[in-house]
């Protein structure tokens, strides 16, 4: 009898584990913005990985140089602003396919999509308890919005540099929307 109880209450507790849902998480709305600036840019990166190395935009017009040839300006689509902008805002919609989540090893906040940008499975599901929205006005497609209205000077700028590592210089170095200090991270309390 208790094997048999003992059995039911682990088969109970691996369900709960598996499928909760945390109702009440407390989180700072910084680090969520934070989050979202990071996530962003991942997919934005994969949005740039798609376009064709080659392929060029014009941009400028033709205008006479001191020479007085016609000088043809083109940038590759990867530097260009309006290429740029169009994909932010792509990418700002791909947003709404995530959801907010807790780490369950640490209880720390995260970001959780079923696919990531690379169009792989998500392996992380056993790991994260989903937090239930209640606030449709905190999508995170405006938070998206709110940071590329802000920012997306700096953002084409470290494009049209050629920046490398984007994501930290874009969210950490240049915006500030991700604290330079960690103590920002908010835990689960029941923890
Ligand atoms: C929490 O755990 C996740 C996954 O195990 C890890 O990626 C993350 O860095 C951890 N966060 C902190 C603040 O320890
Ligand atoms: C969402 O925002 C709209 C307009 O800003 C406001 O009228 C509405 O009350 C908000 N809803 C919630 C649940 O905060």
């Amino acid at each position: 009898m208790q094997c048999l109880y003992l059995a039911l209450f682990s088969v109970f507790v691996y369900y709960a584990q598996a499928q909760s849902l945390v109702q009440d998480a407390k989180y700072n709305n910084k680090e969520l913005r934070c989050l979202v600036c990071q996530k962003s840019i991942e997919e934005l990166e994969a949005e740039i990985k798609k376009i064709d190395p080659e392929s060029t935009v014009d941009v400028g017009g033709y205008r006479l140089d001191a020479e007085g040839n016609y000088n043809h300006k083109t940038v590759s689509m990867a530097k260009s602003e309006i290429h740029l902008s169009e994909m932010m805002e792509t990418v700002c919609k791909k947003m709404d396919n995530y959801v907010r989540a807790l780490w369950k090893s640490n209880g720390t906040l995260t970001l959780f999509t079923m696919l990531s940008p690379d169009g792989t499975m998500n392996g992380d599901f056993d790991s994260v308890d989903l937090i239930q929205d209640m606030d449709l006005n905190e999508s995170l497609k405006y938070y998206c919005e709110g940071i590329v209205e802000e920012y997306e000077e700096i953002l084409i700028k470290l494009y049209q540099q050629e920046a490398e590592d984007v994501k930290t210089r874009f969210c950490f170095t240049e915006t500030g929307v991700c604290p330079a200090s960690a103590d920002y991270v908010t835990r689960r309390e029941e923890l």
